[in-house]
């Protein structure tokens, strides 16, 4: 078991990635704390995991807010007494983040909001308690989008994943010398609800991320957690700040 008796918490490990994500570091021999602004799905995640013959506990926290998540953390505490691994998987991509021309400011600030603040958020009230045990793994889920520009402009979200990277070099380079370590992942177009239900309207966008991947097709969730794994065990007690693309060769395609 590559995770065995680490505690680790998962934001957004109420659906797509991030409760496949809960279900494989439990398998790892994880315990998990189920961290999501759907009660029910976090609850749904947990059982699954206990199903499976794994530890976990859910939690409903809106990422964005202060007060939830240092709840989070106090009860993350209380029930396991330490904290391994702080897994930033929450994110949202909303529909009518388009180009700037287009994108309302309020959408504009719930991308902020969720996706930035509550990265932000989670190091600020987690990081305190890995320096009291002298060590600890951060994964920054930030995404391709970050690397690229693209005619089919998600102007909030993008800005959004630039920062989660920035902000990942910076706690990098902080934190390591007291035993933390800090990386971003970078996925490209992975089978989730997230990017399926928007996709599937839209045929163009699509096509034209699927004809310029060279592996000719989208992630699957399993690929990009395996990454996560391997973060957040002892295996990778030499990479810090890195921002490592998932994504399979779309970034490096010219034609
Ligand atoms: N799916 C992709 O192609 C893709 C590509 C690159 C990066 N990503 C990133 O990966 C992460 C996971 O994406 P996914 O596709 O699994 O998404 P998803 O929409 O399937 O799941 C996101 C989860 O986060 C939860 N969530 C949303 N807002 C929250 C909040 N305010 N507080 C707490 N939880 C909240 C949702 O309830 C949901 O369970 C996101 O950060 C996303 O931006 C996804």
């Amino acid at each position: 078991m590559r995770l065995k008796d680490k505690v680790s918490i998962i934001t957004g490990a109420g659906g797509g990635m991030g409760r496949v994500a809960a279900l494989r570091f439990a398998a790892e021999g994880s315990r998990v704390v189920v961290a999501d602004n759907q009660s029910a799905a976090a609850e749904e995640t947990v059982r699954q995991v206990k199903a499976a013959g794994g530890e976990a506990w859910p939690i409903a926290v809106d990422i964005s807010v202060e007060a939830d998540v240092q709840a989070m953390v106090q009860v993350a505490i209380k029930k396991y007494g330490r904290i391994d691994v702080l897994y930033n998987n929450a994110g949202i991509m909303p529909e009518a983040d388009h180009s700037v021309l287009d994108t309302p400011v309020e959408v504009w600030d719930q991308v902020m909001a969720v996706n930035v603040r509550g990265t932000f958020l989670a190091c600020k009230y987690v990081i305190p308690q890995m320096l009291e045990t002298g060590s600890g793994s951060i994964i920054n889920i930030s995404s391709f989008v970050s690397l690229l520009g693209c005619s089919v402009p998600q102007d909030a979200y993008t800005a959004s994943k630039g920062a989660i990277v920035a902000l990942t070099r910076s706690l990098a380079v902080q934190f390591a010398p007291r035993g933390v370590r800090t990386n971003a992942i970078l996925p490209g177009p992975v089978e989730t609800p997230l990017l399926m239900d928007w996709l599937v309207k839209d045929a163009k966008a699509k096509q034209i991320r699927l004809a310029r991947n060279p592996s000719g097709r989208f992630g699957k969730p399993d690929e990009v957690v395996a990454l996560a794994v391997y973060l957040a065990s002892d295996e990778s007690a030499w990479t810090n700040g890195a921002s490592l693309v998932i994504d399979g060769g779309i970034s490096v395609n010219y034609f």
